[in-house]
Parts: structure tokens; C-alpha cells; sequence
């Protein structure tokens, strides 16, 4: 495979999170403030559990790209391009860990239990009434604006690679050709 592209399992985890994302951004910013007193309920409860679902997700993901072969970048792409798209990726992959256990992290010092699917607890990360805890709900939403910023530039490079470079790396993460 000269020019590979990804398998179709990192295929659907890749768009599988994309779509999450946006679920999730959306409810985000439809969700009441979140006050000393909130509760858990209605839409802040789904952001709790489609965020723990992308924290599941990216998990399945990181696992399964690890016993893969990740396709090596178009041979013409210059060194900085290169590093460029490398960092980005990873960046990517790190604020998609970092993000949702900030969440988490913020709704145990809530005094709220975390459920995966709104169903199965998850053990609490830090003791209710954590003052740093509480913190990192503010972290939280800055590492969201980064997130959106990095995803920004990710996505700016699939369309340059597109539109101005002219080379297959969109190819490599639509459907088809393996
Ligand atoms: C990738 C996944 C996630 C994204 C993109 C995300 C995004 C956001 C954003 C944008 C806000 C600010 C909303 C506003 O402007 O009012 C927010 C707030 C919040 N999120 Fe998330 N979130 C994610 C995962 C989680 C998870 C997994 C949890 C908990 C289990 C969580 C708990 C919270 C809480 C408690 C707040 C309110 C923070 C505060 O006001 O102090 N989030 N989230
Ligand atoms: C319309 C939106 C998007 C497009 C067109 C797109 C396109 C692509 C393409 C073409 C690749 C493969 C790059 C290569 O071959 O070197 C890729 C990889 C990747 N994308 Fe996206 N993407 C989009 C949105 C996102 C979003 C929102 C995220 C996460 C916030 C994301 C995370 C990633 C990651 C982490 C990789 C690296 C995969 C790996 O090497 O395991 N993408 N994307």
C-alpha cells in the first residue's frame, strides 16, 4: 500500500467522535450555567454522559491505533508540514483525554456521581467539595476553546491538503480504498 489510507475501524472512531463532538459542544453551550447548587439533571446529564462516552471512545480509539499501521504521511510533504500535522494529531488525541476527566474531575467536586451511559457509576476522581476540583471547571471550558481551536486547525489542513496541495489526504480518512 503505497499511499495507504487509515483502516475502517479508525475511519468510523475518527468520525464517530466528530459527530460527539459537535452533540457535545452543542449541548454545552444549550445547558444552564452551572451554579454551587445545580443539579445534574436534563441537559447537563447528557453532557455528562456523551462526554464520558468520547473519554470511552477515544480509549477504544488510542487502543486500536496502537496494533494498527498508521498510513505514512504523502512522501512529498515537506519536513515542517510533517511535524506540523504530527503535533496537531497528538494534541488532538491529548486534549480528548484531558477535556472529559477535567469534566469529571469538576463534577466529583460537585458532589455528583459520573455515570457512563447515565447508567454505570464511575468512581469519583476527587472528594466532594475539592477546592481545586472546583477549579478545574474553569480549566475545563479554556481546554474546550483549545480543543476548538486545535480541531480549527486540523481542519483548515484537511482542506488545504485538499484544495491547495491537491494530494490524497482526505482520501485517507473518507470511506473506500481499503
Ligand atoms: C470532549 C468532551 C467534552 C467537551 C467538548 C466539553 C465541553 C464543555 C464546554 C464548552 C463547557 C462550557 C459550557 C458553557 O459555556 O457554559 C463545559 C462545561 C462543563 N462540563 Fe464539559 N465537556 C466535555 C466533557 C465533560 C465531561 C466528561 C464532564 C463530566 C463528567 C463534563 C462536565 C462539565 C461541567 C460540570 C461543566 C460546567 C463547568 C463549570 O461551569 O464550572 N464535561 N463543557
Ligand atoms: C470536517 C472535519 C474533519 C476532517 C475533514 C478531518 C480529516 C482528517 C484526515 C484527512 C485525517 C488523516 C490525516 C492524515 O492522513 O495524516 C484526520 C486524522 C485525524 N483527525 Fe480529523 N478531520 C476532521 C475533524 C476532526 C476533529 C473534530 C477531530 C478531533 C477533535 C479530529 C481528530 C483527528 C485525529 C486525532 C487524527 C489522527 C488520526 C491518527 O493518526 O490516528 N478530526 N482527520
Amino acid at each position: 500500500m503505497a499511499n495507504g489510507t487509515y483502516n475502517a475501524v479508525a475511519k468510523v472512531l475518527h468520525w464517530l467522535v466528530v459527530v460527539l463532538l459537535i452533540v457535545q459542544f452543542a449541548v454545552a453551550w444549550t445547558m444552564p450555567d452551572v451554579h454551587r447548587d445545580t443539579k445534574p439533571v436534563d441537559l447537563i446529564a447528557w453532557h455528562l454522559s456523551v462526554g464520558m462516552t468520547i473519554l470511552l471512545v477515544m480509549a477504544v480509539r488510542l487502543a486500536w491505533r496502537a496494533r494498527s499501521t498508521v498510513p505514512p504521511p504523502p512522501a512529498d510533504l515537506s519536513a515542517p508540514l510533517r511535524a506540523v500535522s504530527r503535533i496537531t494529531h497528538f494534541l488532538l488525541y491529548g486534549l480528548l483525554f484531558v477535556l472529559p476527566i477535567l469534566g469529571w474531575i469538576n463534577a466529583n467536586a460537585r458532589g455528583w456521581t459520573v455515570r457512563l451511559f447515565g447508567m454505570i457509576p464511575m468512581p469519583s476522581l476527587v472528594s466532594s467539595g475539592s477546592g481545586w476540583g472546583h477549579d478545574m471547571g474553569d480549566v475545563h471550558q479554556i481546554v474546550a476553546w483549545i480543543l476548538l481551536a486545535t480541531a480549527g486547525l486540523h481542519v483548515a489542513g484537511a482542506l488545504y491538503h485538499q484544495f491547495i496541495l491537491k494530494d490524497a489526504t482526505l482520501a485517507r480518512m473518507l470511506p473506500g480504498r481499503g
